[in-house]
């Protein structure tokens, strides 16, 4: 399982996170094996929006900054072609 963390924090809240976790849950919908979740603040504001990625089994987890849609979307596509 990975899951894509989503900040929803005010910063990222301002640079239209919501909207990378509407196109998240929509990208993802049909994998089991992606879970999209909403998250506090990741401690880098000045690049909002930005998303954790966690591997549960590897037990590794990874920052993106400044994510747009595009960016969200090849990182989606490494963690297909990764399972
Ligand atoms: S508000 Fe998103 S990283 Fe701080």
């Amino acid at each position: 399982m990975k899951i894509i963390r989503i900040c929803k924090a005010i910063y990222c809240c301002k640079a239209d996170s919501e909207k990378l976790i509407e196109f998240a849950e929509n990208k993802t919908q049909s994998d089991s094996t992606i879970k999209v979740e909403p998250s506090g603040c990741l401690g880098a504001c000045d690049y909002a929006p930005n998303i954790e990625i966690v591997d549960c089994q590897a037990n590794k987890r990874k920052k993106y900054l400044t994510v747009t849609k595009g960016y969200l979307m090849s990182l989606i596509k490494k963690l297909r072609k990764a399972k």
